[in-house]
């Protein structure tokens, strides 16, 4: 059975739009001026246990309003939705007893009580026993270390401890899985490691399905196995992100240094692309020759001094993704 089961989800938003140019009688006349913002548009995907799945997308794509249609806090407009086998707009109790839900922009952590005593409270909340709680905090200190401020007010906790506290929080009741929604905006690279790390950690040890909402690419590099883009409320890609950017970016550069300079041959499966100085770049594509073969054919012809391949960016193929689809 998948963990999550997305089928032609939908959600519509009424928003008012201001008239200019029109004094208010006129404008009386054609109230109320409301139109439908589609947030969501015909979503289906699954998503099976123990997945870490990067949900991407630009601003505006529909991935925080899905995470609320997965979570229960928003109701779909059309659609079917199944987590954990339950509809979370239904069964909302049974759901919210697998999730674990963590909005980076947002904490859920008690202003006025020591991270400490949140994590008390929460126990009793889900009333968990002493054991599988100790032995969850234990796990959570170690990856998190959250031990250096569980006395501090949830106030006082800078953004990356915050973060820490609010991840550790998200896990006390041993949930099956866990949304997260931008877990490392803002923070810095060693915060941002720690939180991958406990992503990592708790995918490998509990099996946990992990969905992650991000704009950080060394997060979905780091993290997912699998990634779905959204553009406009529209599923665009899914796959790993390595047949992503090879569908969408397929060239590679093998640059070249010469020892001197010399006539430079063509290649049938390489294109000269740049020249500067004993510079050289040839851009081939991986499924048509590897590079390994064009350094074979290449150095029998060239005075080779030095060489490298270089692999297309992530970040640019990712935005093409937006680019095509927008
Ligand atoms: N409560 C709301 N009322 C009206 N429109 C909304 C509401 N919430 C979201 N939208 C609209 O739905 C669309 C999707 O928004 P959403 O917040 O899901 O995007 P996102 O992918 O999470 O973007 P970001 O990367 O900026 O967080 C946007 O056009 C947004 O303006
Ligand atoms: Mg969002």
């Amino acid at each position: 059975m998948a963990m999550i089961e997305v089928k032609d989800l939908v959600k519509e938003f009424v928003v008012v739009r201001k008239k200019t140019g029109l004094s208010g009688a006129v404008k009386s006349l054609f109230l109320p001026d409301k139109a439908i913002v589609r947030g969501v548009d015909g979503l289906s995907f699954d998503i099976e246990q123990g997945d870490i799945v990067g949900y991407i997308g630009p601003n505006g794509a529909g991935k925080s309003t899905t995470i609320k249609m997965l979570t229960g806090i928003l109701h779909p407009t059309e659609g079917e939705i199944r987590v954990c086998g339950f509809s979370p707009q239904k069964d909302r109790k049974a759901v919210v007893r697998q999730l674990g839900v963590v909005f980076g922009q947002r904490t859920q952590l008690y202003w006025d009580l020591r991270l400490g005593e949140t994590f008390e409270l929460l126990k009793r909340i889900y009333r968990i026993e002493d054991k599988p709680f100790k032995d969850t905090m234990d796990i959570l200190n170690e990856v998190l270390r959250i031990q250096d401020f569980i006395d501090t007010p949830v106030r006082q906790l800078s953004l990356g401890q915050r973060m820490r506290g609010d991840l550790a929080a998200s896990m006390i009741h041993d949930p099956t899985l866990l949304f997260l929604d931008e877990p490392t905006i803002g923070l810095d690279a060693d915060a941002k490691h720690a939180i991958r790390q406990f992503i990592l950690t708790m995918n490998r040890e509990r099996k946990m399905t992990v969905v992650l909402t991000t704009h950080d690419l060394d997060d979905v590099e780091q993290l997912c196995s699998r990634l779905l883009v959204v553009n406009r409320g529209k599923l665009v890609e899914d796959g790993p992100l390595e047949a992503i950017v090879n569908k969408l970016a397929p060239h590679r550069l093998l640059v070249i240094e010469l020892a001197e300079q010399v006539i430079l041959p063509e290649h049938e499966s390489a294109r000269i692309i740049g020249k500067e100085g004993l510079k050289v770049w040839y851009q081939f594509d991986k499924s048509v020759i590897t590079a390994a073969d064009l350094i074979a054919d290449l150095s029998g012809k060239l005075p080779i001094r030095d060489l490298s391949v270089q692999e297309p960016d992530i970040e640019d193929a990712i935005r093409e993704v937006y680019r095509t689809t927008s």
